[in-house]
């Protein structure tokens, strides 16, 4: 790995694992760690678009943050195409379930505001068609800079290629609602390596993308965390004794999961202004047990870091399995050693019989859990679903020591502020 981490201050670290024996201790359908089911007759946020992953406005500290009383959050979102005959299966009625499909193609970053954190109402796109400099806006987050209302929005540019970016605006409020202005020079910050970090030319199924800068609460510096897979060729990585872990007898065998090689990346910032940043060893690696470690965040709490991730059960390894969720690490020091929360990682599933009713879950540091819905099912043998494309309802958890708990349902997408700033 062609690093120098100690230039900027940094001790150089061993990633933490995330091995084959802890995910044997997954265990689907456990109460404290699964989402209350979601009930097919949710409310639809917006009948035009569909919607999914949220990024609720937060200052470095991972504070939601509203503004002047308003409440804002970006969102992934895509056009709904129900008369479009792209979209019509051969009966002539609009296929959803495509048309949701496709939606990753065609992702653009929107934005919401709100005065009670939720209900939110629509506010538009934030960048103009043609700023971003390719075809789909992907995940990231909106950081508050200051009381003037300056916002970076850090993001992903995908297709061609995985850059993440940044884009600086100003959100502006009145007393009828609120809009982002500015948002035209998008900055491109950094690629994968392929030393630390997996390229599209290692494996045309590569991962990089998703950041969340932040400021380390101990040694008050800028980071940012990002979803990656280990550098390498496809099909190259070892499987060794590490990332199998203690394993009972008859466990050995790890199958072809040789293929599956997410990591929680991390970038430190040459600077303040977080314009320049260095790449560092992954904080995590799940190299053997899964292939996606998307979205990854932080909750700072009782001096510990919590570090959460949301994956799916179709990106896991053979042998090993778990619900499409949120999972979650801890550890005393922002490099680590992490191990793994309830001792698997699973932190925030999906039920066994809604297995992709929500997803891209979201921990804010008031242990409130948002996530979109993806599809519920509106029969007993599932095979008829309804599409959401919407606000989930919010899980409230607590997070004590290594451990979670699911305590309380609240209303569809509601993400009350943590801090408010009147902005001058
Ligand atoms: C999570 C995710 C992100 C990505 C986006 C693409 O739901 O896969 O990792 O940025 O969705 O639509």
């Amino acid at each position: 790995m062609k690093t120098n981490p100690e230039k900027f201050g940094v001790t150089p670290h061993q990633p933490s694992l995330w091995t084959r024996a802890d995910a044997l201790k997954v265990r689907a359908d456990d109460p404290t760690t699964t989402q209350p089911l979601v009930s097919a007759d949710f409310p639809v946020l917006n009948n035009d678009v569909f919607i999914w992953d949220t990024m609720p406005l937060r200052d470095l500290d991972g504070n939601v943050t509203s503004v002047d009383g308003w409440s804002v959050i970006f969102t992934l979102t895509a056009d709904r195409h129900p008369n479009d005959p792209q979209y019509l299966d051969e009966d002539g009625n609009y296929d959803i379930l495509r048309d949701w499909n496709d939606r990753h193609g065609r992702a653009k970053m929107y934005y919401w505001f709100s005065r009670t954190g939720k209900n939110w109402e629509f506010g538009g796109r934030v960048m103009a068609e043609g700023v971003s400099p390719t075809a789909r806006e992907w995940a990231g987050t909106p950081i508050l800079l200051n009381d003037r209302g300056e916002v970076d929005l850090y993001y992903t540019a995908v297709t061609p290629g995985a850059t993440i970016v940044k884009v600086r605006g100003r959100v502006v409020t009145t007393e009828h609602g609120v809009s982002m202005v500015g948002f035209e020079k998008v900055k491109p910050l950094f690629e994968a390596d392929g030393n630390m970090y997996q390229t599209e030319a290692q494996n045309a199924f590569w991962g990089f993308r998703d950041p969340w800068p932040f400021r380390d609460p101990k040694d008050g510096k800028l980071y940012m965390l990002f979803e990656g897979n280990v550098a390498g060729e496809r099909g190259s990585h070892k499987v060794g004794e590490a990332e199998i872990g203690d394993v009972p007898p008859g466990y050995e065998d790890v199958g072809n999961s040789r293929f599956q090689t997410a990591c929680v990346g991390i970038a430190v910032a040459r600077d303040a202004d977080g314009d320049d940043w260095e790449m560092l060893p992954p904080l995590l690696t799940a190299v053997g047990v899964n292939d996606q470690t998307e979205r990854p965040h932080f909750v700072f709490q009782d001096g510990k870091y919590y570090l959460f991730t949301i994956s799916h059960t179709f990106t896991y390894a053979d042998g090993v399995t778990g619900p499409d969720g949120v999972y979650g690490f801890v550890a005393d020091s922002l490099f680590g050693p992490y191990v793994p929360l309830n001792g698997s990682g699973l932190v925030l599933g999906n039920p066994s019989s809604q297995p992709f009713q929500t997803y891209s879950h979201y921990v804010m540091p008031n242990g409130l859990v948002t996530s979109f819905i993806d599809s519920v099912p509106t029969d007993e043998t599932g095979t008829q679903i309804r599409v959401g494309g919407t606000e989930a309802p919010t899980v409230g958890m607590k997070i004590k020591g290594q451990q979670t708990f699911v305590v309380a349902e609240y209303d569809y997408g509601y993400i009350p502020p943590m801090l408010d700033v009147t902005l001058k």
